[in-house]
């Protein structure tokens, strides 16, 4: 019996669901993924003409994205993972929108294309971490580094050249990694990042079990965490930039 995850988003007025399979070897969507396409759903007035959602997993960002844009809008996913991809591309068929789905690194299935609008959500939380928490199972890329930016920085340097004019790039950074990095390096690309969405999360029972190495993490600066009332607690903050015009 194929696993669902099951989209909405009251916030945002949702009265139906999208549903999406998952998959054991693809990344399952989490509450980053919710806060991410409610950044990105905002994004979408004047609605772009052309989308990638970078990192895709499941799919579920394009797909959510798709059905909330014209048809005729270019919808494209890719991710590392062959098997994502492939999974990606189901949950376009099974919920009605056309959607370009590639497998590759970062930018490398799009050379000479460029996009409206990017989703970012390539793996960016400390690799440790990312594979003591459960989000990241062995069969799914992280690969992310100490500080979580191994594969952010490298999105932010090369986004400005896959982003139309005046174009916008959508991404999460969770203060499980070295977040000031990341935040910098977008205000030196692009003419400006907004941040749109923060929210926060106490730490879970599979990382409170790691309670060593979270401290090491604080201590040489890869991640942060806050103490808010009794609880450890980490965030997630979304960003869009703009290239310049
Ligand atoms: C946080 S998940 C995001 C998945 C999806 N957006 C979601 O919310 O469910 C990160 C994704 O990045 C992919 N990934 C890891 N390294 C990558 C790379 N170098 N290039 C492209 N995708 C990568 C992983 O396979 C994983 O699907």
């Amino acid at each position: 019996m194929p696993q669902e995850f099951v989209y909405r988003d009251k916030k945002l007025g949702d009265t139906e669901a999208i549903t999406v399979e998952t998959a054991p070897d693809v990344f399952q969507p989490t509450s980053t993924t919710v806060l991410l396409l409610r950044a990105a759903r905002r994004a979408l007035t004047p609605p772009p003409r052309s989308v990638l959602d970078v990192g895709c997993g499941s799919g579920v960002v394009a797909v959510v994205l798709a059905r909330n844009l014209p048809a005729g809008t270019t919808v494209c996913a890719s991710d590392l993972s062959e098997a994502a991809a492939r999974l990606a591309g189901r949950n376009a068929a099974r919920n009605g929108v056309t959607i370009d789905c590639r497998s590759g690194s970062l930018f490398a299935p799009w050379a000479g294309r460029q996009f409206d609008l990017i989703v970012d959500d390539v793996a960016g939380v400390s690799e440790p971490l990312a594979r003591a928490s459960g989000w990241y199972p062995s069969q799914v890329p992280s690969e992310a580094g100490r500080d979580g930016t191994r594969w952010i920085l490298n999105v932010i340097d090369q986004a400005p050249d896959y982003l139309a004019p005046g174009g916008r790039l959508c991404f999460p950074v969770l203060t499980l990694s070295r977040e000031n990095l990341v935040i910098e390096r977008a205000r030196a690309r692009f003419a400006t990042v907004t941040q749109v969405e923060e929210q926060w999360y106490p730490l879970g029972e599979d990382l409170l079990a790691q309670w060593t190495l979270v401290e090491e993490l604080v201590a040489d600066g890869s991640i942060t965490i806050e103490k808010h009332g009794s609880r450890w607690c980490w965030a997630t903050r979304v960003f869009l930039a703009e290239r310049a015009s």
